[in-house]
């Protein structure tokens, strides 16, 4: 696997503070060069999922907290709905949830309720971006996030929402930190990793992709998220680049 591993300890804690203008790095705000990435990702991803699937469920998890899952699922949603497919993005990360917070929307009722099961239909927990691209927040925390994300509840949602979208892109928490991302895995088609430049340890991409190895997840590939360049913090996406099959080599 091609990576360069990342020790800088400042740059770390920097993007570990966060930047308090997130929507620098979403969608409409982001330079050509980084949608031209994420059309690139895009492109990839329809090479690797088989073709005959209906509507692939894609996870986008990582390591540690703060590399950019949930980044790169609002940007790979967007970019995937853009080119004209119904996309679902969902906030699965019921423990820390921000994509409502991103896409300064409402982050309840959500997707917590509908596994609580209080009966009201799936469509009226989304919400609607644009033309074909809808998101189901987290809703409010619950207790037990891991069993609600490997319950046959949650397959019963995904089911019936297969029926209606043509892609799903589901935002996780990390791998090494909590097993609510390898619990769903069985549930959807497969896993994107995302990795940050001078951020992510050697060492915890190890243990990664180990666990996911050892719980059989099926990954479809890596996104590297950028660097910043410049003087501004996060002012610019350096690169994104996908590794289409991950291997230890
Ligand atoms: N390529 C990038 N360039 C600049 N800033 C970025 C980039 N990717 C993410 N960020 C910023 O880094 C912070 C963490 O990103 P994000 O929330 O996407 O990470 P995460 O992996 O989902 O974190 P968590 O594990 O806490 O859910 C956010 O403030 C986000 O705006
Ligand atoms: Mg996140």
């Amino acid at each position: 696997m091609r990576m360069g591993l990342f020790g800088n300890k400042s740059k770390r804690k920097k993007f570990m503070q966060g930047n308090n203008d997130n929507t620098m790095t979403l969608h409409k705000n982001l330079k050509f060069t980084a949608i031209e990435q994420y059309k690139l990702i895009r492109a990839n991803l329809d090479f690797t999922l088989p073709d005959n699937e209906k509507c692939p469920v894609i996870g986008v998890t990582s390591s540690m907290r703060g590399e950019g899952k949930s980044t790169t699922a609002v940007n790979l949603s967007y970019v995937f709905a853009e080119k004209g497919s119904k996309v679902l993005l969902i906030d699965a990360d019921l423990r820390i949830p921000s994509i409502a917070k991103k896409l300064k929307i409402e982050s309840t009722p959500g997707l917590s309720d509908l596994l609580k099961g209080k009966g009201a239909k799936i469509s009226e927990f989304q919400s609607h971006l644009f033309d074909n691209w809808f998101v189901l927040p987290s809703g409010d925390i619950p207790p037990n996030p891991t069993e609600l994300l490997g319950s046959n509840r949650m397959e019963n949602v995904l089911n019936q929402l297969r029926e209606v979208f043509d892609y799903i892109i589901i935002d996780l928490p990390p791998v090494n930190i909590v097993s609510d991302a390898i619990s769903i895995s069985s549930l959807i088609s497969g896993m994107i990793v995302v990795i940050r430049e001078e951020y992510t340890e050697k060492k915890e991409l190890e243990r990664c992709f180990r666990q996911l190895n050892l719980s059989n997840v099926n990954i479809l590939g890596c996104v590297m998220n950028g660097t910043e360049t410049g003087s501004k913090m996060y002012g610019k996406y350096k690169k994104y680049k996908y590794y289409q099959h991950y291997t230890t080599e």
